[in-house]
């Protein structure tokens, strides 16, 4: 599977959605996650992503680890999103930020 991790916390760009073909993400308030039921590898997501924050299962940077028991655990709790919307407002802010786990609204 691939996993969203850190770096989509208060960004959320979306972009990501348009180009998945099994519709694996969903949404939740400031963050996307990837079901891992669903996503079948294609890796089309991750260029598409404006600040690197998808990564393949077994690349995932050291330390996020714990991401992909967040895709899976919050992928059965928020609904799909398929269509592109508005990034966080201040995305721009927020990217490359470290450490921005605590802010990860549920
Ligand atoms: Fe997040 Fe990047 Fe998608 S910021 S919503 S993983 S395009």
């Amino acid at each position: 599977t691939h996993v969203v991790t850190e770096n989509c916390i208060n960004c959320k760009h979306t972009d990501c959605v348009e180009v998945c073909p099994v519709d694996a993400f969903h949404e939740g308030p400031n963050f996307l996650v990837i079901n891992p039921d669903e996503c079948i590898d294609c890796t089309l997501c991750v260029e598409e992503c404006p600040v690197g924050a998808i990564y393949p299962e077994l690349d995932i940077p050291a330390g996020q680890e714990g991401f992909l028991a967040i895709n899976a655990e919050l992928a059965l709790e928020w609904p799909v999103i398929t269509t592109k919307v508005p990034a966080m407002e201040e995305a721009e802010r927020w990217d490359g930020v470290p450490d921005k786990l605590p802010l990860l609204k549920r």
